[in-house]
């Protein structure tokens, strides 16, 4: 078997282990042994690239693979479990980066042939035109992840409204394109070199423009979108490069990302070209004041509450961003327990945006075993609100604001919610009237059949369980 044979079969096995690790990871359960296979997967595939193409010195893959290396442990060393979205959106910045320079990479290594034709006429139209594309997708999904890591930090959270925003987008894509084609059709080394030098430049600008107005329910699936544009910027490097297993692994993450915004879309009632035109989620948030002025709120304390639970047939729990935060899940688990040891029917509402990543609230929920059965997404709970007893929220604020059922005016209008008003009683986790991610008002604290448990979310979830158990049914 020829070299190149024997690393065609080992990228096809590299991409079985991808597809199957991909399957094991849409189950909680197997979802551990799903990550080792694709991890597998990638190392294989690293490998077999660095044996097949053999064209650098091994001094420069071992100083890639430590700073590759240190960057991505030092990342996830220091991540919290809160902080995991925040992991995703780097990621994604660096899949992005990294095949922009590869990119790049090609471009600068056919260029310095001396006395060669310009990058088009040495790499033919396809692949030049790909390169071209990975270096603009590649980018654009590198300088828009960092601002929405930044955004997911809360430190960009109020960057809205861009002026002249459809102008500049205009302008750099005009650049961008211009460039491009110039960079592709010079044989100049220094003028090509500062055509690319303006495209990369431009396709910086296209991301921050893109991704800086986007707030509220857009957020979800402008992260969604980045990630299936890291995937393509991938695989446009597979085919500038004529590499099939960067194409192939490419147009996974580019199709798998691709399906993962249109359910967010679908769950959020966006289009994307909504979320492209930072639309709907572009609207101001109240200011500060304004969010947090609240008339006849209602507080109340863990053991009064657990006396309206005392006598309660039916049960929602809503969990939100707060109850990760809090690290509140294991609690929320034992409150459920106790509850339904007294005979109540409780059940956990899943909102598909609640938290901060696509899936959030069935991960921190699953860290505490709570049955699968006791989840049930929106749609479906959305008709039991009304014959339900009491809804307890947990750290949840913008899943359930009755504002998102305005057609505009705030960055959640037209989000479909949890209708949690309808419930018979109402009693709200949160630390203050501090709102959520939107930056909005939620006047259902303000209903007359709505209570609010002012503390953390593990410590009043640990003081319902403390009180329930002091009083046995
Ligand atoms: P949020 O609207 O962000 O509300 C979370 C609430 O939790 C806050 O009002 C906060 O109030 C409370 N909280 C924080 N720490 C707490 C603690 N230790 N104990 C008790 N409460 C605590 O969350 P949500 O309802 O889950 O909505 C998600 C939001 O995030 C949406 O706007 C969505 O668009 C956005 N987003 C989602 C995603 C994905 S993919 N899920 C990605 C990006 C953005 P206090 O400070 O008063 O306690």
């Amino acid at each position: 078997m020829t070299v190149e044979a024997a690393a065609q079969l080992a990228y096809l096995v590299s991409v079985a282990l991808f597809v199957v690790g991909l399957k094991r990871l849409a189950s909680v359960r197997t979802a551990r042994q799903g990550n080792l296979l694709l991890a597998s997967g990638m190392g294989l595939a690293v490998i077999v690239t660095l044996v097949e193409q053999g064209r650098l010195s091994y001094q420069w893959i071992i100083l890639g693979v430590a700073i590759g290396t240190g960057l991505g442990v030092l990342t996830v060393v220091r991540a919290t479990a809160t902080s995991m979205p925040q992991v995703v959106a780097r990621f994604n910045g660096y899949g992005g980066a990294a095949s922009a320079l590869v990119a790049l990479a090609l471009f600068a290594q056919e260029l310095v042939v001396p006395g060669a034709d310009s990058v088009l006429v040495r790499l033919g139209a396809t692949s030049a035109s790909t390169l071209a594309v990975s270096i603009i997708i590649g980018m654009a999904t590198f300088s828009g992840s960092v601002i929405a890591e930044a955004k997911l930090w809360g430190s960009l959270r109020r960057l809205g409204r861009v002026p002249g925003r459809f102008v500049l987008l205009l302008l750099t894509g005009l650049l961008a394109i211009g460039a491009a084609g110039a960079a592709l059709v010079l044989d100049d080394v220094v003028h090509a070199s500062v055509a690319a030098g303006v495209l990369a430049l431009m396709t910086l600008a296209i991301g921050i423009l893109i991704v800086a107005p986007v707030g509220g329910a857009d957020m979800p699936v402008m992260i969604s979108l980045l990630n299936s544009l890291s995937g393509l910027a991938a695989a446009a490097t597979g085919f500038a490069l004529g590499n099939v297993l960067l194409i192939m692994a490419g147009t996974i993450v580019g199709a798998a990302g691709l399906m993962l915004t249109l359910i967010m879309c679908r769950a959020m009632n966006r289009t994307l070209g909504n979320v492209l035109a930072g639309g709907l989620g572009s609207e101001d948030a109240a200011d500060g004041d304004e969010a947090t002025t609240y008339e006849n709120i209602v507080a109340s304390d863990p053991e009064e509450a657990a006396m309206v639970l005392e006598v309660a047939r039916s049960v929602i729990i809503v969990p939100g961003y707060g109850l990760a935060a809090a690290r509140g899940q294991h609690a929320a688990a034992e409150l459920a327990d106790a509850l339904a040891a007294r005979g109540v029917d409780v059940r956990f509402a899943i909102h598909p945006i609640a938290g901060r990543m696509p899936g959030h609230m069935n991960v921190v929920l699953a860290e505490a075993d709570v049955p699968y059965e006791r989840l049930v997404e929106m749609d479906q709970i959305n008709r039991d609100f009304a014959q339900t007893d009491v809804v307890i929220v947990v750290g949840a604020n913008d899943v359930i604001n009755p504002a998102a059922r305005q057609a505009s005016g705030t960055p959640i209008a037209g989000m479909p919610i949890l209708e949690v008003d309808q419930a018979q009683r109402i009693l709200v986790i949160k630390r203050s009237l501090s709102p959520g991610y939107s930056g909005i008002k939620n006047e259902l604290f303000e209903e007359d059949h709505c209570t609010m448990l002012f503390g953390d979310a593990k410590q009043v979830l640990d003081e319902l369980v403390g009180e329930l158990a002091a009083n046995p049914a």
